[in-house]
C-alpha cells in the first residue's frame, strides 16, 4: 500500500513539475512548473517600492502597463507582488515564487529584481489584455559577469533611437555592457567640445547612406541614462592609434606627415595616429577627458586593433621615440603609447580595454588596469587569450567566429564565403564558450560591426537569431540543450521578439533561400 501511495505522489510530481523547461530566453538555471495560475488584477497591489531604484519605476512604469495593470500601494499583507531582498544571492540573481495569490521576488540586488521582471515579461500569458503567470519555482543568475553587445556607430550612423532599440535588446536578453564603437575611419560620432572639427568635420566624412551624423553630448547623457536605468553601462570606445582616419581628416597634424588621409575603402588604411609627436598625447588625454566625464563606466575601450606600422617606420618623430624610451621597434611604441594612455585612464580610476593585438607580441609592460579583448580567432586563434592571462589581464572573449554578427549567413558584398556562419555554428562552435576556467575572465561579448554599410534596417536580421545563442551563452548556467532542442525553441519565440519590434532573418544556412538579400 506505501509503494502505491508514492508511486501516485511521484506520477502526480513528474506530470505537474517540469523542472529545466526551456521557455525564457537566456534560460534560467531551474524552472519548475506547478498547477495553477496566478491573473493578475487590474490594481496590482504591492508594498511601497524604493524611491530612487530603476528596477522599481521600470516595475511600475513599464513592467505593468504591458501586462494591462496598474500600480496601487497597499500597507497589507495582502499583496501581489512582494519583493524581497536576500543578500546570500548574487546581485544579478534572482528567484521567483508565482502562487495563485501572487507573486514573491528575491533578488541579491537592483539588477537581479530587473531580471526577475524580464524574466516575467517573457512568461506573461494574457487573458482579456491583463498578465496571467502559470504557478512555477525559479532560481537564477549568470554565468559570466560581462555579457557585452557592440555596435559600431563609426562606420555608419544610427539614430538615437535606434541605439535605444538595441539597449531595450539587451535588457530583455539580460545583457549588462553595451560597448560604443564609437570612432573609426569613416566616422567620428561622440561630440568632444574642445576639439569641434572631430564632429563638425570627422562626423561627415563619408558619403554612403547613413554615414553621416554624430551625438551631441546632450544625446550622449540621455543615452547613459536609458541605459543605466536598465543596469546596463554603456562602455565608449574610442580606437587609437589606428582606425582614426576620420580624426586625422579632421586634424592632420597627429598624422606622422601631416597628411590628410584618404578614406578607407576597406577596414582601414596605415594613416594611423603619430605616437612620436607629444600633440597626440594631449590631444587624446583631453579627448579622454571629456569621455571620462560623459561616461561613468568603469571601463573605457581604446581600440588599439589593426594599427599598420608602415608610417612609424619611417616617421622620425616616432623613430626618435623609439630610441628615448629604448623600445625595440614599432609594435614596442605601440605598447608605450597604450601604457601611456592606460595610464592616464588609471589616474582617472577606470580600467584600459584593449583588443587583443596589444599582447601579440611581448615589450613595454601594460599597466595592470588592462582589460584584453580577445577577438582575432581567425588570424590568430587563442594567442591573445593565452598572452593575455600569462600577464594576469583580465579577458573579454568576442572572437570574430562566431560571435560577430554582422557576418552574413551567406554572402554578401565583401563577406565571402569564409566570413559568413549560422546559429548553429554560433551555438555549437563558439570558441570563447568554456573560458571561464580562470578567474580572469570576465566574461563574453558579441558585436554587429558596419563594415560593408550594414544600415539600421539591416540590423535586426544579422543580429536575430544568432544573438539568441550568443546570449544563451553568455547567461545560461546549467546544461545546455542539444542544437535541435534549442533551436525548436528559438522558433518558438520568433513571434515574442516580432511583437517587440525586432525582426528575424534565417537562422539555418539551409533556410536562406537562393536570392536573399542581406540589404
Ligand atoms: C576588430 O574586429 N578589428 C576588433
Ligand atoms: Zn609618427
Amino acid at each position: 500500500m506505501k509503494w502505491i501511495v508514492l508511486m501516485i505522489v511521484m506520477i502526480a510530481w513528474n506530470s505537474f513539475c517540469r523542472a529545466g523547461t526551456t521557455t525564457v530566453f537566456p534560460s534560467p538555471e531551474y524552472r519548475a512548473v506547478m498547477p495553477g495560475s496566478f491573473v493578475l488584477p487590474e490594481k496590482v497591489r504591492c508594498a511601497e517600492l524604493p524611491e530612487k531604484a530603476y528596477w522599481a519605476t521600470y516595475f511600475r512604469e513599464i513592467f505593468l502597463k504591458e501586462v494591462g495593470a496598474e500600480f496601487k500601494k497597499t500597507n497589507r499583507t495582502g499583496v501581489d507582488f512582494r519583493f524581497v531582498r536576500d543578500t546570500s544571492l548574487e546581485a544579478e540573481g534572482y528567484c521567483l515564487r508565482v502562487r495563485p495569490e501572487g507573486i514573491v521576488v528575491t533578488a541579491g540586488g537592483e539588477p537581479g529584481f530587473f531580471y526577475a521582471l524580464q524574466t516575467l515579461r517573457q512568461l506573461a500569458e494574457k487573458e482579456e489584455g491583463r498578465g496571467v503567470w502559470e504557478c512555477c519555482e525559479i532560481r537564477d543568475a549568470p554565468r559570466y559577469r560581462w555579457r557585452s553587445f557592440m555596435l559600431d556607430s563609426g562606420r555608419q550612423y544610427q539614430q538615437v533611437a535606434t541605439i535605444k532599440k538595441y539597449l531595450d535588446m539587451m535588457a530583455a536578453l539580460k545583457m549588462n555592457y553595451f560597448h560604443w564603437h564609437l570612432t573609426d575611419g569613416k566616422g567620428w560620432r561622440v561630440e568632444i567640445r574642445k576639439y569641434p572639427r572631430l564632429t563638425q568635420v570627422g562626423a561627415f566624412v563619408s558619403q554612403g547612406p547613413e554615414q553621416q551624423g554624430f551625438y551631441t553630448q546632450e544625446q550622449i547623457r540621455e543615452i547613459v541614462q536609458y541605459a543605466a536605468s536598465r543596469y546596463i553601462t554603456i562602455v565608449p570606445e574610442i580606437d587609437m592609434p589606428g582606425h582614426s582616419e576620420a580624426a586625422l581628416i579632421a586634424y592632420p597634424h597627429l598624422e606622422c606627415f601631416g597628411q590628410v588621409p584618404e578614406l578607407p575603402e576597406r577596414g582601414f588604411t596605415h594613416h594611423i595616429m603619430c605616437a612620436g609627436k607629444a600633440a597626440t598625447l594631449v590631444f587624446l588625454k583631453d579627448v579622454l577627458e571629456e569621455v571620462c566625464r560623459l561616461f561613468p563606466s568603469p571601463y573605457i575601450h581604446l581600440g588599439g586593433d589593426e594599427a599598420p606600422k608602415k608610417n612609424w617606420d619611417s616617421c622620425a618623430d616616432c623613430q626618435a621615440q623609439i630610441r628615448q624610451y629604448k623600445l625595440q621597434n614599432s609594435h614596442d611604441l605601440q605598447l608605450w603609447f597604450s601604457a601611456q594612455m592606460a595610464s592616464y585612464l588609471k589616474s582617472k580610476g577606470r580600467k584600459a580595454v584593449f583588443w587583443g593585438d596589444v599582447v601579440y607580441q611581448k615589450g613595454y609592460p601594460l599597466p595592470e588596469n588592462v582589460v584584453v579583448h580577445w577577438w582575432n580567432w581567425r588570424g590568430h586563434r587563442d594567442l591573445a587569450l593565452r598572452s593575455a592571462l600569462r600577464q594576469g589581464h583580465e579577458v573579454i572573449c568576442g572572437t570574430n567566429y562566431y560571435t560577430y554578427l554582422n557576418f552574413p549567413l551567406t554572402p554578401w558584398n565583401e563577406y565571402g564565403k569564409d566570413r559568413t556562419f549560422d546559429i548553429r555554428d554560433s551555438y555549437e562552435n563558439n570558441p570563447s564558450m568554456n573560458r571561464d576556467t580562470s578567474a580572469l575572465v570576465l566574461g563574453m561579448s558579441c558585436a554587429l560591426w558596419a563594415d560593408g554599410g550594414v544600415r539600421e534596417d539591416m540590423i535586426d536580421r544579422r543580429l536575430f537569431p544568432r544573438i539568441l545563442a550568443i546570449a544563451e551563452q553568455m547567461w545560461h548556467r546549467g546544461d545546455y540543450l542539444a542544437f535541435e532542442q534549442f533551436y525548436g525553441k528559438v522558433k518558438e519565440w520568433k513571434c515574442w521578439f516580432e511583437r517587440l519590434g525586432y525582426t528575424f532573418g534565417p537562422g539555418l544556412r539551409s533556410e536562406v533561400p537562393e536570392d536573399y538579400k542581406w540589404d
